[in-house]
């Protein structure tokens, strides 16, 4: 099978690693793919959100799987495209339709599903230019901190959290009237603070039934101890040490069941992957948000935790026929640590050498931003590359990480020496 993956992160560097062991594959493609791709498939200079350009490159290369990493391409349409066009149409393809990634592509259309389903989630109230004041109101009925959520795709910027309710009403009407996240922000999700330890969950679906994958801790801001600025993920660990049977349980009961079960009802169909961002209050799980595509850098750890086949899983997948299905998981743990610009997330440089990548033993490097040039292998990105280990528990897989990213340079580099340090 001729498989496209589309993405650029260590996320489709790990899907990459994966998929090129299965016997199953032909030839593996990845659009636009980085230094590290290019090592298990063929890089292919296509934008993910062109459509004409990955249909061109669909159609040259034979490819009958494509399987889109970012939210991007599903929250455009890109799978609607292909279900509609005559050369396209037979492609198997990984991720919903345009209408069902709206569960990450719209907070308020995700929350009216988690209502209608009664999946546990904060109450909340949506706004838009129209009734600012009504938002404002409505702050005043809650207590401290505020939650803000632009409602749409806002590179993972437009959620905020603040202390005073004077700040929130101003970043309210930023957002609203001011057009703070752009059309993203034109209505705003006001939602109830939930206080407790975070994880992530991700099942495979065909729309009927479902593989649980792994589940996985990220940690998102850029300083020791969870401080500073938000940044794609610096670093996670999987399994979750906390997430004990009785807990997953629920979250299988409370969450993951009614989700599939709710897309079923209310008759949309879902290929792909559901991601569940989960909060613990009260030894219960309540969901933050649902994305419609793997995490990164959870997809680091995931994946490395699989023994099955995960071609075959992606291909039963594309043919509704998930129901037969089994998943095998390695009993290892699995920890990774982003190595990340000087400077990121704000405004960092590119282009620096790389340096020791080849020293590295015992780890696996997924490349997040690097690219190729001749013979060198540099930044391409904030996010640079990931060092995932295996080990007994996750401070032995850490350990294993650190030791490895002591072996790497290129200059400014930053990374967190604290992963895990909440568990
Ligand atoms: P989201 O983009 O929805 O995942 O939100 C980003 C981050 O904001 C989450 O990972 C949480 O840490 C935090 N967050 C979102 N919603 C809430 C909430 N209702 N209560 C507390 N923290 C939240
Ligand atoms: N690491 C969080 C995400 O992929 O959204």
């Amino acid at each position: 099978m001729n498989t496209l993956i589309l993405g650029a992160g260590g996320r489709e560097h790990a899907m990459a690693w994966k998929i090129a062991q299965s016997d199953l594959l032909s030839k593996l493609f990845i659009a636009p793919g980085n230094a590290g791709t290019a090592q298990v498939g063929t890089n292919l200079a296509v934008n993910p959100t062109d459509f004409e350009a990955v249909k061109s490159a669909v159609i040259e290369h034979k490819i009958q799987l494509v399987v889109v990493g970012p939210e991007d391409p599903l929250v455009l349409g890109i799978h609607d495209f292909f279900l509609q066009d005559d050369a396209l149409k037979n492609v198997a393809v990984i991720g919903p339709q345009k209408y069902a990634a709206q569960l990450e592509g719209s907070k308020e259309f995700a929350k009216e599903f988690m209502f209608r389903h009664n999946i546990p989630t904060a109450a909340y109230k949506s706004f838009t230019v129209d009734n600012v004041e009504e938002g404002y109101a409505f702050l005043d009925s809650l207590t401290a901190p505020y939650v803000l959520k632009a409602d749409g795709l806002a590179a993972g910027k437009g959620v905020l959290i603040l202390n005073d309710l004077n700040d929130a009403k101003t970043e309210l009407n930023d957002m609203l009237t001011h057009q703070k996240f752009g059309a993203a922000s034109a209505k705003v999700v006001i939602e109830e603070f939930l206080d407790g330890i975070e994880m992530s969950c991700f099942v495979l679906t065909d729309g009927d039934s479902y593989v649980s994958l792994p589940n996985a801790k990220d940690y998102k801001r850029i300083g020791e101890g969870d401080a500073g600025l938000n940044t794609g993920g610096m670093g996670a660990i999987s399994p979750v040490s906390f997430a004990d049977k009785v807990y997953l349980d629920k979250i299988e009961e409370r969450v993951i069941k009614p989700t599939v079960e709710g897309l079923k009802k209310d008759g949309i169909p879902y290929k792909g992957f559901i991601f569940f961002g989960l909060i613990k209050v009260n030894n219960e799980p309540m969901v933050i948000e649902y994305n419609c595509r793997m995490g990164d850098p959870e997809t680091e750890v995931v994946i490395p935790r699989i023994k099955s086949d995960f071609l075959h899983l992606l291909i039963e997948t594309g043919k509704g026929n998930l129901a037969n299905q089994k998943i095998e998981l390695k009993e290892e743990s699995a920890a990774t640590v982003m190595l990340v610009s000087g400077g990121y997330p704000e405004a960092y440089e590119k282009g620096k050498v790389i340096q020791g990548l080849e020293k590295v033993e015992g780890s696996i490097a997924f490349h997040a931003g690097t690219i190729k040039k001749e013979n060198e292998i540099l930044t391409n990105g904030g996010r640079v590359i990931s060092i995932t280990s295996y080990g007994d528990d996750f401070k032995a897989a850490l350990k294993q990480s650190y030791k490895n990213i002591d072996k790497i340079c290129f200059d400014g580099v930053n990374f967190r020496t604290d992963i895990g340090f909440d568990l």
